[in-house]
């Protein structure tokens, strides 16, 4: 093809995601397998929001609300924000890529941790803008460090709370501290695709500075507490005025109208938060006690899935776990040679996910 591919545009390296648990099945012949790679809900959709999309099938020769009327007067009414400050994306991945369109141009260059969500670089390389990578130190985001890379070229800070994908936390008084060196002119994105599961009140909670005159955008999603992921809805919350940007650049009907209503009912499916909040917790403290026992060394977490060292190379490590029908997911790609990452599935997956990890690290014993 004589096609002219700006360069920015093949700079990007491809979004890996989990493969789809039939692909694996169908790749490596083998059936029934536990999927602990995208982190995923263990206990399904809210069974509310599976109610309310199924009443709304009827009207879907319809087009949806564009902006989401009754969704975003719910969150606003929850989170205590302006309705004006709500914008609705395809996923929270959206909201990322309009924020990426409205506030970068080439050669504006955009702060991110490493390893970090991967669509915060893949978005701002589409803008033609640069990423600045800081690395995690001890698994924790280096805010004084961040703080160092701000030059006048920078536009946008990528925070992500928990972190993906080591699940820890960036306390209030560190993000305190840092946002007096930032700034008025960079606007600081705090992802809280994992917010439900911190427990620990330390913990900063990105809408408390969302009142405030700062340019800070907080992103959350339906796809893990609410167990939406194949819905496709999340949000942003962020000052009016940036609001009104994204509104002009993102698609009409972004938000469908399944999404609409299945996020409306299962924000009001109290139960099923809590669930599958203790839910996680307790398969999170059951999968330490089964390591511990092992012998293995793993890093406890904020969130829904947590960090393994498995002390050789984690894509063959990934391999053989997938040979005992179990996937994981290597952080090879992540900076993380011999760590994989696993999520807290239900109690069963979990079960077979020890007995599987005992069989690929002591192949003998497995076989007795
Ligand atoms: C940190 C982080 N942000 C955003 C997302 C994307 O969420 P959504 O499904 O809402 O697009 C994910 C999904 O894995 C994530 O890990």
């Amino acid at each position: 093809m004589k096609l002219k591919i700006p360069e920015y545009i093949k700079s990007i390296r491809p979004y890996k995601p989990g493969k789809p648990i039939e692909e694996l099945e169908r790749e490596y012949g083998i059936s029934d397998s536990v999927k602990l790679a995208s982190n995923e809900n263990p206990l399904g959709p809210s069974p509310k929001a599976v109610n309310a999309m199924t009443e709304t099938m009827e009207r879907l020769h319809r087009y949806p609300d564009g902006r989401g009327y009754y969704l975003v007067e719910k969150l606003a009414g929850r989170l205590g924000v302006e309705p004006e400050s709500i914008v609705l994306g395809n996923g929270s991945d959206e909201i990322i890529g309009m924020l990426t369109r409205v506030l970068l141009q080439a050669g504006d260059e955009a702060i991110m941790t490493a390893p970090s969500f991967l669509m915060y670089e893949i978005m701002v390389r589409c803008a033609g803008a640069v990423p600045v990578f800081v690395p995690l130190k001890s698994l924790f985001v280096d805010l004084d460090e961040m703080a160092e890379k701000i030059t006048d070229k920078t536009r946008i800070i990528f925070l992500n709370n928990p972190v993906n994908p080591t699940g820890t936390i960036i306390t209030k008084d560190d993000f305190s501290r840092f946002m007096e060196r930032v700034p008025e002119h960079v606007a600081v994105v705090i992802d809280e695709a994992y917010i439900e599961f911190a427990a620990d009140p330390q913990c900063l909670d990105g809408l408390a500075w969302c009142g405030q005159d700062r340019a800070v955008a907080v992103l959350r999603t339906f796809s893990k507490a609410y167990g939406l992921a194949g819905l496709r809805i999340g949000y942003g919350v962020m000052p009016e005025e940036l609001a009104n940007l994204l509104h002009r650049v993102r698609q009409p009907f972004n938000a469908n109208m399944l999404a609409q209503a299945g996020a409306c009912a299962a924000l009001d499916d109290h139960d099923f938060l809590q669930r599958t909040v203790s839910h996680v917790r307790g398969e999170l403290d059951f999968l330490y006690a089964g390591l511990e026992r092992l012998g293995v060394n793993y890093f406890p977490s904020e969130a829904n899935f947590f960090l393994i060292d498995v002390e050789s190379d984690a894509d063959a490590f990934f391999e053989k776990m997938l040979i005992q029908g179990v996937i994981v997911r290597s952080m090879v790609s992540y900076g993380y040679p011999e760590y994989i990452r696993i999520s807290a599935g239900a109690r069963e997956e979990n079960h077979r996910f020890l007995k599987a990890f005992e069989k690929v690290i002591n192949p003998e014993k497995g076989q007795e």
